[in-house]
C-alpha cells in the first residue's frame, strides 16, 4: 500500500519505517527541513534501538522516502498518518494546533479519497474536529480514523512490529478494512486488532497512560511512606507484585515520571475532565505527587551537605527521561540540574545518548563527561537519575577513588543496600534505609 506519514518524530519515523519494512511504499513528511535533509542523506535523526537497520534497508529498497512537501505526501498515500506533536498548552490541555493546522492544509490539497489517521495522542472529540476542519475546505470524500500509538521509546521498533494490540477507532467500513489490511502483518501471532468508535479509541490512549502514571505514582508514595516507617519498598514491591491482579511491572519507585507522554497526557485528561464537567481528583493528586517526587533528592542532598551546596561538585549519571532513548523531554534530571545550578553547584553529567540534547539546553552552564567515571572525577556526590544498564554494575573501587567523598543519591534504586553498606558508601535511595560511610 502507499502510505504517507506526516511528522517524523519518535512515533512518525518508527511508524513509517516499520510500515515500509512490511512492504509498503512510505513517504515521510516533516516540516523541519534540516531533519528531512538528514534523513534523505541516510541518517536517523533520533536514537531508537534497531531503527537504523530497518531505516537503511528500506531506503535502499526504495520503500522509504522523505520530503518537506505536504502536497507530495497527500498525492502519495492512500492512508495519511498524522504523527504530529500534541504538547501541553499553557492551561494543561493538549495543544491541537499542529493536528488541526495539518488537517486544514490537507483539506485544501485533497484531490481524491484518503483515510486520514490520527496517530497523535489527542483528546476525545479530536477526530470529529479533524473531520470538520477538512470538510470546510473540500467536498472530496475522506475518512478520519483514530489509531492511537502505544509504542515505548527505547522499545519502539519492537513494540510497533509486535504490538500487544492495535486500536482502530472508525465509523467507516471502508477505512476500517484498509486499516485492518495494513496492520495484518503485525498481528500474525494473534494479538487483537480492536475496532471501536473514534471517541473510545481516543480515550483508551489517555486512560492507559493515566493508569500507568497513577500506578507508579502510587508506588512512589508507598516508597516515601516506607522511609517514614522503616519498611523496605523493594520487599513490599515484590510482595505486592506476586499478586497477579497487581502484576510485577510498573511497581519500581523512583524520582517521578517524565518523558514526552505521561506528564502531558495526565494533565490533558485532567483538563479534558474539567471541560466536560468531570473532576478527576485522582489525576490531580498524581500530578501533585509527581511534581514533588521529581525533586525529592534535592532536600536530601542539601541536608547531607548541611544546607551548604555552593561550590560543591555533583555528578549526574543519566539524563534521558528513561534508558535506551536520547529523549530528555520532562526528564527528572533536568529539574534537578536547574535546582542545583540555582544553589551554586558545579555539575558534571554523563548519559550514553542524551548528552547532545542536554548540551543544547544548558550549554556551558554544566560540564559534559565522555564516560561515567570522568563525570564523578573529584565530585562530592553522585546522583543517579536514569537506570541505564551500564550504571547497574559499576566498579565501586574505581568509583570510590574517583569521587572525593563516597556519596551516592540513587533515584532509581540500582544497588543492593547490603552491598552499599559493605562498600562503605553513604547511599540514599528511594523507599529504603540509608547506608552510611
Ligand atoms: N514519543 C512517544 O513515545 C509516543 C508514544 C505514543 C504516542 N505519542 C504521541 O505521538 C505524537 C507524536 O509524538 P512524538 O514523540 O513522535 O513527537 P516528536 O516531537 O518526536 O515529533 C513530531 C514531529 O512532527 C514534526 N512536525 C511538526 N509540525 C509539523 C507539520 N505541520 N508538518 C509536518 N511535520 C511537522 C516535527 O518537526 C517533529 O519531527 C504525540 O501526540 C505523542 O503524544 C508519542
Amino acid at each position: 500500500m502507499k502510505i504517507s506519514v506526516i511528522g517524523t518524530g519518535y512515533v512518525g519515523l518508527v511508524t513509517g519505517t516499520c510500515l515500509a519494512e512490511t512492504g509498503n511504499d512510505v513517504l515521510c513528511i516533516d516540516i523541519d527541513k534540516s531533519k528531512v535533509k538528514q534523513m534523505q542523506q541516510g541518517e536517523v535523526p533520533i536514537y531508537e534501538p534497531h531503527l537504523d537497520v530497518l531505516f537503511e534497508r528500506n531506503i535502499k529498497a526504495k520503500r522509504l522516502g522523505f520530503s518537506t512537501s505536504l502536497e507530495d505526501g497527500l498525492n502519495h498515500g492512500e492512508i495519511i498518518f498524522l504523527a504530529l506533536p500534541t504538547p501541553e498548552d499553557e492551561d494543561g490541555s493538549a495543544d491541537l494546533s499542529y493536528v488541526l493546522g495539518a488537517a486544514k492544509n490537507i483539506g485544501k490539497l485533497l484531490k481524491q479519497y484518503k483515510v486520514i489517521v490520527d496517530k497523535s495522542t489527542v483528546p476525545v472529540g479530536t477526530a470529529d474536529k479533524v473531520k470538520n476542519v477538512i470538510s470546510k475546505e473540500t467536498s472530496v470524500k475522506f475518512d478520519v480514523v483514530s489509531n492511537p500509538e502505544f509504542l515505548r521509546e527505547g522499545f519502539a521498533v519492537d513494540d510497533f512490529l509486535k504490538p500487544e494490540r492495535i486500536i482502530i477507532g472508525s465509523s467507516s467500513e471502508r477505512a476500517t478494512e484498509l486499516m485492518q489490511k495494513l496492520y495484518k502483518p503485525f498481528v500474525r501471532s494473534g494479538n487483537p486488532v480492536i475496532i471501536m468508535d473514534e471517541r473510545s479509541a481516543e480515550l483508551t490512549k489517555y486512560a492507559a497512560n493515566a493508569f500507568l502514571a497513577t500506578k507508579f505514582t502510587f508506588m512512589n508514595e508507598i516508597a516515601n511512606f516506607c522511609e517514614k516507617v522503616g519498611a523496605d519498598v523493594d520487599k513490599v514491591r515484590v510482595g505486592m507484585g506476586t499478586d497477579s491482579r497487581i502484576g510485577k511491572r510498573f511497581l519500581f519507585p523512583g524520582i517521578g515520571y517524565g518523558g514526552s507522554c505521561f506528564p502531558k497526557d495526565v494533565k490533558a485528561l485532567h483538563k479534558s475532565g474539567n471541560e466536560n464537567g468531570y473532576k478527576f481528583d485522582i489525576l490531580n493528586a498524581v500530578i501533585k505527587v509527581n511534581d514533588i517526587q521529581k525533586k525529592i533528592l534535592i532536600p536530601r542532598i542539601e541536608s547531607y551537605f548541611s544546607n551548604d551546596l555552593k561550590g560543591k561538585r555533583i555528578a549526574i549519571w543519566g539524563l534521558a527521561f528513561k534508558p535506551e532513548t536520547d529523549d530528555i523531554r520532562e526528564a527528572p534530571a533536568l529539574y534537578m540540574i536547574e535546582e542545583l545550578l540555582n544553589k551554586g553547584v558545579i555539575i558534571s553529567v554523563f548519559d550514553p545518548e542524551a548528552i547532545q540534547n542536554v548540551r543544547n539546553r544548558f550549554g556551558n552552564a554544566i560540564e559534559y563527561a565522555n564516560n561515567m567515571y570522568e563525570a564523578t572525577n573529584g565530585a562530592d556526590a553522585l546522583i543517579i537519575s536514569t537506570e541505564w544498564s551500564i550504571f547497574r554494575t559499576p566498579d565501586f573501587t574505581r568509583l570510590k577513588s574517583s569521587l572525593s567523598q563516597p556519596v551516592i543519591f540513587d533515584g532509581r534504586n540500582l544497588y543492593d543496600i547490603e552491598d552499599m553498606g559493605k562498600e562503605r558508601f553513604y547511599y540514599s535511595s528511594i523507599g529504603r534505609k540509608n547506608t552510611y560511610n
